[in-house]
């Protein structure tokens, strides 16, 4: 067994910086054995169910490949299809779940109900997402900015642009700051994250060395930076009825060639956990844009299709660190 057998991931603050950079290595080794053809099967007859209250492709596909790749199984459980939190509470449903599984991923609203599954299922939960965190998102983060960065992570400089008071903004917070990084949260102050967020992230750095600047001015708060990102300006679960506040307060932030010459970093990358809203190849998008008389939201397509943007690794990266969860977990 591995250092974090039977450990729950529930938020990224569950591990130490030791042991988050311990699943990006076995990650790397995992991939790197993926692609060699010669990935050990370390997960045979083991059974995950995959509990979703909000729809997914990354998380859930990650999920299935990497059970698949190790040779175990899993059980797809989707918005509507299951008792949980309707006619049984996630207390009764981990009882059960956790009678019949190995481990338990679950994505929805509230992290109380993932904290709630791991307090009474008895095998390891993991949190796909709620609206306060995304742990797993930030493992693939961290392990594709060290394949696009040739500095230790301590020395890399981070700046998360847009609406960081959900859970990707909270989760870079907290996760650079843990790590050590130079980070930059660039968003109108409303936007910022909780201030238990942001006391919380302090606290990390004063021991990690990492640097935590909140701004509301995007020159200073990207200058020298290696990866900018951002998310949607409106989250799954958020009503439509949102969109004029987001994008009334959020338009100067979105991520344009300007944003990424003004890093001064000819190398700069470009990271978003997408879905984005860059192009007018999505419903919700298009109906967002005839309104507002734009043709992007969050990031223009331009930096999106530029050479600057590592999305496509980032997304990758999601099954080879989720593997990485399960088999360090797991095994
Ligand atoms: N980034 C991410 O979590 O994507 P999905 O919503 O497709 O899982
Ligand atoms: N903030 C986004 C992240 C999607 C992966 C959401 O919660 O919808």
């Amino acid at each position: 067994p591995t250092a974090l057998a039977g450990r729950h991931f529930l938020k990224e603050l569950d591990f130490t910086e030791e042991e988050f950079l311990g699943l990006l290595e076995l990650a790397a080794e995992l991939k790197a054995a993926k692609r060699a053809g010669t990935e050990t099967r370390y997960l045979r007859g083991r059974n995950i169910a995959l509990i979703f209250e909000k729809p997914s492709t990354r998380t859930r596909c990650s999920f299935e490949v990497a059970a698949a790749d190790q040779g175990a199984s899993t059980t797809y459980i989707d918005p509507s299809g299951s008792h949980i939190g309707k006619k049984e509470s996630a207390r009764d449903t981990a009882r059960v779940l956790g009678r019949m599984f190995d481990a338990i991923q679950f994505r929805g609203d509230a992290q109380a109900t993932v904290e709630t599954l791991a307090a009474h299922a008895g095998v390891p939960v993991y949190n796909g997402l709620t609206d306060d965190w995304h742990p797993t998102q930030m493992l693939a983060d961290v392990l594709t900015m060290t394949e696009h960065s040739p500095k230790p992570v301590k020395e890399i400089a981070f700046a998360y642009l847009g609406d960081a008071r959900f859970n990707m903004g909270n989760s870079y917070l907290v996760t650079a700051a843990l790590l050590g990084m130079d980070v930059r949260i660039v968003a109108p102050k409303s936007y910022w994250p909780a201030q238990e967020v942001v006391d919380r992230a302090r606290e990390l750095a004063a021991s990690s060395g990492a640097r935590v600047t909140l701004t509301e001015e995007i020159a200073e708060g990207v200058a020298g930076a290696d990866f900018v990102a951002t998310d949607v300006w409106v989250s799954m679960g958020e009503p439509k009825e949102v969109w004029d506040e987001r994008i009334a307060a959020l338009a100067p932030y979105a991520v344009t060639m300007d944003v990424l010459r003004a890093t001064g970093n000819p190398d700069v990358k470009f990271l978003h956990c997408l879905p984005a809203f860059h192009d007018l190849g999505t419903r919700v998008g298009r109906e967002v844009y005839e309104t507002h008389g734009l043709e992007s939201l969050e990031v223009t397509d331009e930096v999106f299709e530029s050479a600057h943007s590592v999305v496509f690794d980032e997304a990758e990266n999601r099954l080879h660190t989720i593997k990485a969860v399960l088999v360090a977990t797991l095994a």
